[in-house]
């Protein structure tokens, strides 16, 4: 089974790096930068942007799960594994796999923000704009792209195909 190839291991990998020179320099050389990566489909991206930032950086990990399964969210979101460490007087980047509603991310950064860190941005590897339901806001985004369902590098579907290197297009598998 051949899955069609959407963005390649190479591509990625330099618009990864990218997102992570560009996040040191907007905070500064000096800033610890507290990355809260959600999983489970942000593991890949978090491993390899994290050591595209030079200087201090630190990392936890959060895990939501949205009612329903299959391709689509249902909208309500469910915190299942919670953060090890305070972000009170953080500086502090949620590090998400996709956005498509916006739903999951919008409850994230809703419970987040009242934690109370010194500032809150948000990374995102890939964006599916013509699916939002809620205009969220997302300061750093890897890629744009249509609405389809997408796998690999960490994205899945029923558990499935998170091993793979790139991002594949699920439907083109045959
Ligand atoms: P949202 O709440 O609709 O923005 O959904 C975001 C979550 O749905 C992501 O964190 C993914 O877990 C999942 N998701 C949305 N689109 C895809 C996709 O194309 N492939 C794999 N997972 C997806
Ligand atoms: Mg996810």
């Amino acid at each position: 089974m051949a899955m069609d190839v959407l963005i390649d291991e190479f591509r990625l990998a330099e618009r990864v790096k990218a997102l992570g020179t560009t996040l040191r320099s907007d905070y500064g050389p000096d800033t610890p930068i507290h990355l809260v990566a959600v999983l489970k489909g942000a593991f890949m991206f978090l491993a390899d942007v994290i050591r595209a930032i030079e200087g201090p950086v630190s990392c936890d990990f959060i895990a939501v799960s949205s009612y329903g399964s299959g391709t689509t969210s249902s909208g309500e979101v469910r915190l299942t594994k919670d953060l090890d460490f305070s972000l009170e007087g953080r500086d502090v980047v949620i590090v998400e796999d996709i956005v498509d509603t916006g739903l999951t991310l919008s409850y994230l950064q809703e419970i987040l923000r009242a934690r109370e860190p010194r500032s809150l941005k948000t990374m995102c590897l890939l964006s599916k704009p013509s699916r939002r339901k809620v205009d969220v806001k997302v300061e750093y985004t890897g890629f744009t792209i249509e609405d389809r369902f997408v796998v690999g590098y960490g994205l899945d579907y029923s558990e499935r195909y998170r091993n793979l290197p790139y991002i594949g297009l699920l439907d083109g598998a045959a």
